[in-house]
């Protein structure tokens, strides 16, 4: 019997070593403890062993029993231990990896200038107006006191289109008025919005720009932005107040302005606004010249013909206005010195900024 016990237990033992999982387990389980198991076996046999054998041979196979019980236990334990490490093999996850970084999208400097202008001067109570890009003759020239042959025409270069378009309400017909073009400046807007709207008129005219002109400070697109304001009583005063208040609001408060003469048609007079430059702080530098000071835009009292020719009373109205370009504003407040590469769309120079 002991010998049997022993032989048992042996090929249990050899048994369990070799199940791969749970259910092969389970069979031996069964072939060992079943109602017909073989170990079940000696305890139906322990009948037929004598009354004096009984407690001993009793004893042996109660733990024979427990000991290939004990086996089990551990068979099962090493099954579920090798499951899990190759689970963790499988799903293997190397959490000291660094990361992988999102790009985080943001406003292009222009789009930013454009929307602080816009804030500034809606704050100052200004409104949004706005015109086509394509612009007839007559408003972005003629109406703003360049006639046919006038030489301050000259100073933008224009891009003509070819059009069979009917000519605008109120071209004189066979002038330049009809021409189509790419307007050269945003002061069409000041034109568009004086005939469509009685005094006062208070807007700006953010938007896109074309000339036939590209080095480091001119690009064939660029933006500007048109500011105008018409009503009784408006002077000189009213154009320096605003400008300052906006320069100190867009550069920041220690910029200070000034006004130099100048020549525009649609204005009289004309002058030419500096500001001091807000990244040496006016005390001179390459950028500034060494002068401390930068020019930004363009401005003066609206000319009395170009009220007269919107249909305004110049005797009644007075009104000052300024175009600026945005992209160069945008430049001077991030100290970029190349206009192209705010169009050039690398993204390794606009994270820079
Ligand atoms: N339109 C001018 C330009 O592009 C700038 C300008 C000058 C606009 C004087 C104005 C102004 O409104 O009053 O060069």
């Amino acid at each position: 019997m002991i010998e049997q016990i022993e032989k048992l237990l042996g090929q249990a033992r050899s048994e369990l070593a070799s199940a791969a999982d749970e259910k092969q387990i389970e069979a031996v389980r069964v072939k060992y403890l079943g109602k017909s198991g073989s170990l079940s076996g000696l305890r139906k046999a322990m009948g037929s062993v004598p009354a004096q054998e009984r407690p001993r041979m009793g004893k042996l196979v109660t733990d024979a029993i427990a000991q290939f019980e004990g086996l089990l236990e551990e068979a099962r334990k090493n099954v579920s231990r090798k499951s899990l490490e190759a689970d963790l093999q499988r799903e293997k996850l190397d959490v000291t990896l660094p990361g992988r970084r999102l790009e985080r999208g943001r406003r292009h400097v222009v789009s930013q200038a454009f929307d602080d202008i816009i804030e500034i001067f809606a704050r100052l109570g200004f409104h949004v107006a706005d015109g086509p890009e394509i612009e007839w003759d007559l408003y972005n020239f003629e109406k703003l006191g360049f006639p046919s042959d006038h030489p301050a025409r000259d100073m933008q270069d224009t891009f003509f289109l070819e059009t069979r378009l009917p000519p605008p309400p109120g071209s004189p017909p066979g002038t330049h008025g009809q021409q189509l073009l790419l307007r050269t400046h945003t002061s069409p807007v000041q034109v568009r919005e004086m005939i469509s709207h009685p005094p006062p008129v208070r807007i700006i005219a953010p938007g896109k720009v074309y000339r036939s002109d590209s080095d480091i400070t001119h690009t064939p697109m660029f933006h500007q932005v048109e500011c105008l304001h018409v009503e009784e009583g408006i002077s000189m005063a009213h154009l320096r107040g605003t400008l300052d208040a906006f320069a100190k609001a867009f550069f920041g408060p220690q910029v200070k302005t000034r006004l130099r003469p100048s020549y525009f048609p649609f204005t009289e007079p004309s002058a030419e606004v500096d500001i001091s430059h807000p990244l040496c702080d006016g005390k001179g530098c390459r950028v500034c010249k060494f002068s401390g000071w930068l020019e930004v835009l363009g401005s003066g009292m609206v000319n009395p013909d170009v009220l007269e020719g919107v249909g305004y009373d110049p005797e009644k109205y007075t009104g000052y206005a300024f175009g600026a370009g945005i992209d160069r504003l945008a430049m001077l407040r991030h100290g970029i010195d190349d206009l192209r590469s705010l169009f050039e769309n690398d993204v390794r120079f606009l994270e820079q900024l």
